[in-house]
């Protein structure tokens, strides 16, 4: 394998309401971030897995994943992009194609890992999974007055895991400034070039109680 996966993983998970770190929490009697590294373990080129986990619970994940797969545990910072940046810098020698995908992303099929990292190997400098966005989307100001409608045929809802040359992003983490909530955000405001492939309703992000319901239905008809 070529491909190193980056997982953040030490987020509060605010969004779902009291309790344990969202990538801890039990999704059909196992963490979250159990079902994320099985699937993203499962994709024949993953070479390396490196996951930011809460500071507090670096031991804990690494006990915990031990029997799911070789990872490499280190601990996560206050925002996505500094533990981003912490599993960047734990990544060994060797796979020149890096993704970074969320441990909310807990369904994400081996597939689309494999056709991420596909499209990095195929010359592409970074590569997100997309989705078309179904709602109408309005722009509205601060008083909640409509503006107007967006063109919705232009949008993209953007997934993990986004695939990056491996210098393209080490490159683009080292000059980046303000946090921004994905990764290929860092190479666009260098000016880099962003290709899309097609994501998957299985990769939603689990973000609130409804998103659990929905995955815990999924996974129990057969995801
Ligand atoms: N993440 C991280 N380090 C942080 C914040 C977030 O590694 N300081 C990770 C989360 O663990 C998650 C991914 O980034 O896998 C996407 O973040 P999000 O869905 O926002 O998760 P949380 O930040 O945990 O949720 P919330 O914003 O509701 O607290
Ligand atoms: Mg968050």
């Amino acid at each position: 394998g070529d491909v190193a996966v980056l997982v953040p993983a030490a987020g509060a998970g605010v969004r779902l309401g009291p309790g344990a770190p969202k990538a801890l929490r039990l999704l059909a009697g196992e963490p979250l971030l159990v079902h994320a590294v099985r699937r993203i373990a499962a994709a024949p080129s993953v070479h390396a897995i490196v996951v930011a986990a809460p500071a507090t619970e670096v031991e804990a994940v690494r006990a915990m994943l031990a029997p799911v797969a070789p990872v490499t545990v280190v601990p996560g910072g206050a925002e996505r992009q500094a533990s981003v940046a912490a599993a960047l810098a734990a990544v060994p020698a060797g796979p020149e194609i890096v993704l970074v995908h969320d441990a909310a992303r807990a369904l994400t099929p081996p597939h689309l890992v494999e056709s991420v990292a596909a499209a990095v190997r195929d010359g592409h400098d970074a590569v997100i999974p997309v989705l078309p966005v179904v709602d109408t989307i309005k722009e509205v100001d601060a008083t909640e007055r409509v503006l107007g409608t967006v063109d919705r045929s232009a949008l993209r809802a953007v997934q993990t895991p986004q695939g990056f040359r491996r210098s393209v992003l080490v490159a683009a983490h080292r000059s980046a400034g303000d946090a921004l909530t994905d990764d290929a955000g860092l190479i666009e405001k260098q000016g880099g070039a962003v290709m899309c492939v097609p994501g998957s309703e299985l990769a939603l992000k689990i973000t609130r109680p409804f998103d659990m319901a929905l995955a815990e239905h999924l996974l129990t008809t057969g995801a």
